[in-house]
């Protein structure tokens, strides 16, 4: 059965992209069937998978705009590219922005359209892994509405906790306003760590009182590195760019300590 897990993080620039690529490709190395759904404008996980991005004529946009004009004779591939390390991609470029104002007004189902498509192609795969905008606009809350469970990426610093209420908030909604009932939070995983510093363990700490019961924290961490900034300049995953370096070994950590913990919280 395909569980489809949406990367989730209003803040920009948490590591969500960088999650998406290697736990999708931490999966495929475990053996999984994985989809990666670029569900951002700026197209950062279709370039880092190498594609140019700009250059693609099918995209999310282009599927969007048929699920909101109810045109569903589409053949199960149709736009998903394949990528060497054996994660397919649905991509994503600067037109997805304008589908939010087509979303916009659209009257019946505006936030259920990444979930009629999604619907359509699950059965291929094992995981479908959505990576969103830094924003909580009308096509992350079609992000939310698709998923099974989400993911938060978090810079392990004072101000990252802060904007993580309003996350958790509208998460919230979405489950309460009967929009996807059975969404889970997996957990939150901190990104871009410099474990050296004490202000990780008082930020470690803070979450944990503040959250600790509600939601949980991946006992895994990424470190920050500066390899794990380069790979995407070469179209590759961590694990194919800097197979012994520590941020490819966390990467690996967390795909492990995901698929235990799969049930949620
Ligand atoms: N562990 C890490 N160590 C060092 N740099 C990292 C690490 N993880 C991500 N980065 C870098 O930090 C920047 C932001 O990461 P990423 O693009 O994954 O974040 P994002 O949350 O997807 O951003 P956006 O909100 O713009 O979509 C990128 O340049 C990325 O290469
Ligand atoms: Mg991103």
């Amino acid at each position: 059965m395909c569980k489809i897990i949406a990367i989730a993080n209003q803040k920009g620039g948490v590591g969500k992209t960088t999650t998406a690529i290697n736990l999708g490709i931490g999966l495929v190395n475990k053996g999984n069937r994985v989809l990666l759904v670029d569900l951002d404008p700026q197209g950062n996980a279709t370039q880092g998978l190498g594609f140019d991005a700009d250059a693609l004529e099918i995209t999310i946009s282009t599927i969007l705009r048929k699920m909101i004009g109810k045109d569903y004779a589409i053949m199960k591939k149709y736009g998903i590219l394949s990528h060497e390390e054996g994660i397919d991609l649905m991509p994503a470029n600067i037109e997805l922005s304008v589908i939010e104002t087509e979303l916009i007004s659209t009257f019946f189902g505006r936030e259920k359209m990444l979930k009629t498509y999604l619907d359509m192609i699950r059965d291929e795969y094992d995981y479908i892994i959505i990576d969103c905008m830094p924003s909580l606009n009308l096509i992350t809350i079609n992000a939310l509405v698709a998923a099974d469970e989400v993911i938060i990426p978090l810079h392990a610093q004072y101000y990252s906790v802060k904007g993580l209420e309003q996350l958790l908030q509208t998460i919230s909604s979405v489950k309460a306003n009967g929009l996807n009932g059975s969404l889970v939070i997996s957990g939150i995983l901190y990104t871009c760590v410099n474990d050296r510093t004490t202000s990780f363990r008082d930020i470690q700490q803070i979450l944990k009182l503040g959250y600790g019961g509600d939601v949980k924290i991946y006992e895994s961490y990424i470190p920050r590195s500066v390899k794990a900034e380069e790979a995407p300049s070469y179209g590759r995953s961590i694990y194919a760019y800097d197979a012994s370096g520590r941020v490819s070994s966390a990467y690996n950590m967390f795909t492990e300590e995901f698929l235990l913990t799969e049930k949620g919280w």
